[in-house]
C-alpha cells in the first residue's frame, strides 16, 4: 500500500500531484495491484459525450486482487467473519483460502448453469457470506452482477431484471432479520411472473422455510456446489479494465431507478485506495461496515475494497437492535473490530436507547469510526465520539454516492482534521467545485452552491445501463464539462466542505435514496388516487421522512384507513423503505400557471409552517394553499 497518505503534509503534496499530474498519480496507485497486462494509457476522457476510460487496455480480474493475491502470505487470515442474526447460532469465520475456493466453485456452478462473460446476474439475498461469494463468483467469470437490496418489492425486482436484461438470478429461500423471517424466494417468484426472461434461479438455503421450486428453472445452491469437481476449476476470466463489473440501481429525480454501471479496473483501484486512506487501515485490521451489501457502501467497503486491501471484513446479518441495542458493540468487542463504519441514522436510533446498552462494553479495539449516507447532526456526532470512540477515535464523515463508487470527500482518520457536520476535504484525485445557478464556478471560501466534480476519478459512473443519454442528462448536462452530484454544498472559511443535502427531487430517508417521483408513481397506482405530491420533512431518526399530499376522486370518510391502504400499495410497488410517514388528503395542489407543483410551499406546510409560506401570487389557485395549511380537504 505504497499509496497510503501518512501525514497532513503528505496529503497536501499528494493532492497537488493528483491535480498537476493526475495520470502519473493514478498510475502509481494502480501499480500496486495485480494486472495480467498493464494499461497502454492511464486516462481518456470527455465529459461532454460523456466517455471516461481508465487504465486503457489493461487486463485483470478483480477477484485475483481480492483473493488469489493474498493466498500465499495470508491464506489463513479471516477474509469474512460472519455474525448471524441470532446470537444462538454459530458464527462463521472464512479464511482467504476458503473464500477463494468457494468463489471458484460457485463460479463453476454459474458456468455450468449457462452464465457467460457479459451476462447480467441479479442477486437478491440476505446478508449471508454466500452473497459475497455470489458477487465475487460473477466477477470471476466476467458476469455483471446487479444486486437488489433485500427490502425491495417484487415489482422493483422485475423492473430491474427487465432493465438489465438478466437471464439469471441468485436468491435465498428467506432471510432472518431481527425477529422476522423474510420470504425472499416468494418475492422472487412474484417478480418472475412479470419477467419471463429469467431462465435460471439458484437458491441458497438459509431459513429452510418451504419454497416453491420450479422444474427446469430453480436449482439449489448446495446441490449445485456438490456437482463441482474441485480439480477442474477454471482460471479467472481475463477482463478489460473497462469491462463492466456491476450494475447497481439507484433513485433519481425522475420515475424509474437507473442502473449505475461501474467497470473493473477503475472501480477496483478507487474502492481500495479510498478504503486504505480514509480509514488509514493496517494490514491486519478488522473492518466492520454495518451497511447492507445491497447498497454501494457494502459493495465497496464490505467486499471489494476490504478484500483487495487484504483486511478482515465483518459481515452482520441482523439489525442493530436485535436482540438488544448493544449488538453492534458486542460484535465490535467479540471480533476486536478496529474500524467501525455506519450511518448517522443508526447512531441516532441507538442514541435513543441511552448509554446503558454500551456500558460494560470494552470497545478498546476501535481505532477509527466512520459515517456515511447523510449529513450527521452535531448531537449524533458528539455521542458517537464520546460513547463509542471514547474521544480517542477520529470520526471520518465520508461523502460519496453510488455513482462515485468510493468515498470522495472525507477527512483521513488522524491525518487531516475532522469537523463535526463537515465531510471536510476531498481525497487526492478529487476536484470538487461549487457552481451557482447560472453556471458560474464559485471561487474562494464561505460560498454555497451546487457540488460538481471537474475531473474524472477512476470509479466514476460510466453509463446508466441501456440508456447512455440518461447518464448524460442526469450528470453531465447541468454544467458543461462537469459531473453534477445533485447535492448542495457549503465551503467554509478554511476550505472545508459541508454537504447540505440534495438539490433535486431526491429524498434521503435513513441514508437511503428515494425519488419523490418514484413514490408519487406508486401512490398514484392506488385506486381512487387522482394525483399526489411527495416532499421530504425533517425526521428525528430517519433524517428525512416522507410526507405525501394526495388527491382522491372521492374524499375518504376514514382518512387513517385509506392512508393505511395507500401505504400498502407503496410497500407493494417499491418496498417498505418508501412508505410515507404521513399522508394528507387535499383538494388540490399548489401549482404554477405552467402546471409545476410548488414543492417549496408543500415542504413548509409539512414542517408545520402555516403562515410564512412565501410568495403565492404566481399560483394558479392561491386559495388552495390556505386550505392545505389548515388541514382542510
Ligand atoms: C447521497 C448518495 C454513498 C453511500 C451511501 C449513499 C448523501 C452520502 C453523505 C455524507 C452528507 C451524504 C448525499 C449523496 N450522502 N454521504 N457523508 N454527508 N450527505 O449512497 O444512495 O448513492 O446516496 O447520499 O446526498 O448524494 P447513495
Amino acid at each position: 500500500m505504497d499509496y497510503r497518505i501518512t501525514s497532513y503534509d503528505d496529503y497536501r503534496k499528494k493532492y497537488d500531484e493528483s491535480v498537476n499530474n493526475p495520470e502519473g498519480f493514478w498510475a502509481d496507485v494502480a501499480s500496486s495491484f495485480f494486472w495480467r497486462k498493464k494499461w497502454d494509457s492511464v486516462l481518456e476522457w470527455d465529459f461532454i459525450k460523456p466517455e471516461v476510460k481508465w487504465f486503457v487496455n489493461g487486463k485483470l480480474n478483480i477477484t485475483e486482487n481480492c483473493l488469489d493475491r493474498h493466498l500465499e502470505g495470508n491464506g489463513d487470515k479471516p477474509a469474512i467473519i460472519w455474525e448471524p442474526n441470532s446470537k444462538d447460532e454459530a458464527n462463521r469465520v472464512i479464511s482467504y483460502r476458503e473464500l477463494h475456493r468457494d468463489v471458484c466453485k460457485f463460479a463453476a456452478v454459474l458456468r455450468s448453469n449457462g452464465v457467460k462473460k457479459g451476462d447480467r446476474v441479479c442477486i437478491y439475498m440476505g446478508m449471508v457470506p454466500e452473497l459475497a461469494i455470489a458477487m465475487l463468483a460473477c466477477a470471476r467469470i466476467g458476469a455483471i452482477h446487479s444486486i437488489i437490496f433485500g427490502g425491495f418489492s417484487a415489482r422493483s425486482i422485475s423492473d430491474r431484471l427487465i432493465d438489465a436484461g438478466a437471464a439469471y438470478m441468485i436468491t435465498c429461500d428467506g432471510a432472518f432479520r431481527g425477529g422476522k423471517t423474510i420470504p425472499l424466494k416468494d418475492t422472487v417468484d412474484d417478480a418472475l411472473a412479470n419477467s419471463p426472461g429469467v431462465e435460471k434461479v439458484i437458491v441458497f438455503q438459509r431459513t429452510h422455510n418451504p419454497v416453491s421450486m420450479i422444474k427446469g428453472r430453480d436449482v439449489w445452491w448446495h446441490e449445485e456446489m456438490t456437482k463441482v469437481d474441485e480439480a477442474e476449476l477454471l482460471p479467472a476470466e481475463e477482463m478489460d479494465a473497462e469491462d463492466p463489473l456491476f450494475i447497481l440501481y439507484t433513485s433519481g429525480s425522475t420515475g424509474k431507478p437507473k442502473g449505475v454501471v461501474h467497470t473493473t479496473g477503475g472501480y477496483m483501484v478507487y474502492a481500495t485506495y479510498s478504503f486504505v486512506n480514509v480509514f488509514q487501515v493496517k494490514q491486519d485490521d478488522v473492518h466492520f461496515c454495518t451497511a447492507d451489501i445491497g447498497w454501494i457502501t457494502g459493495h465497496s467497503y464490505i467486499v471489494y475494497g476490504v478484500l483487495c486491501a487484504g483486511c478482515t471484513s465483518v459481515m452482520f446479518e441482523g439489525i442493530p437492535t436485535y436482540p438488544d441495542a448493544g449488538r453492534f458493540w458486542e460484535i465490535a468487542d467479540r471480533y476486536k473490530v478496529n474500524v467501525f463504519y455506519t450511518a448517522p441514522t443508526a447512531i441516532r436510533s441507538l442514541m435513543a436507547y441511552g448509554s446503558q446498552p454500551i456500558e460494560g462494553k470494552n470497545l478498546d479495539s476501535l481505532r477509527v469510526l466512520g459515517t456515511v449516507g447523510e449529513p450527521i447532526n452535531e448531537e449524533a456526532w458528539h455521542w458517537y465520539d464520546e460513547h463509542v470512540g471514547k474521544k480517542r477515535c477520529p470520526i471520518v464523515d465520508t461523502w460519496w454516492q453510488t455513482e462515485t463508487g468510493g468515498i470522495m470527500i472525507s477527512n483521513l482518520a488522524g491525518i487531516t482534521p475532522a469537523k463535526p457536520g463537515f465531510a471536510t476535504l476531498p481525497l487526492p484525485g478529487i476536484q470538487p467545485v461549487l457552481m451557482d445557478e447560472q453556471g458560474n464556478v464559485l471561487e474562494g471560501n464561505e460560498v454555497s452552491g451546487n457540488l460538481c466534480i471537474r475531473f474524472p476519478w477512476p470509479s466514476i459512473i460510466r453509463t446508466t445501463y441501456g440508456d447512455h443519454e440518461r447518464c448524460r442528462l442526469n450528470y453531465f448536462a447541468a454544467y458543461e464539462g462537469m459531473y453534477f452530484t445533485g447535492d448542495g454544498c457549503y465551503r467554509d472559511k478554511d476550505g472545508m466542505y459541508r454537504i447540505t443535502g440534495r438539490v433535486d427531487d431526491v429524498l434521503n430517508v435513513s441514508g437511503h435514496r428515494i425519488g419523490t417521483a418514484e413514490v408519487e408513481n406508486a401512490i398514484n397506482m392506488h385506486t381512487g388516487v387522482l394525483e399526489s405530491a411527495v416532499v421530504g420533512v425533517p425526521h428525528d431518526l430517519k433524517g428525512q421522512g416522507i410526507y405525501a399530499y394526495v388527491i382522491m376522486d372521492v374524499m375518504p370518510d376514514d382518512d387513517a384507513h385509506t392512508a393505511a391502504d395507500i401505504l400498502q400499495t407503496v410497500t407493494r410497488i417499491i418496498g417498505p423503505i418508501a412508505r410515507p410517514d404521513k399522508v394528507q388528503f387535499v383538494k388540490g395542489l399548489p401549482k404554477t400557471r405552467s402546471g409545476k407543483i410548488m414543492r417549496r410551499i408543500l415542504r413548509k406546510i409539512a414542517e408545520g409552517e402555516t403562515r410564512q409560506l412565501g410568495d403565492t401570487s404566481t399560483l394558479l389557485d392561491p386559495d388552495i394553499v390556505t386550505l392545505i395549511a389548515a388541514g382542510k380537504k
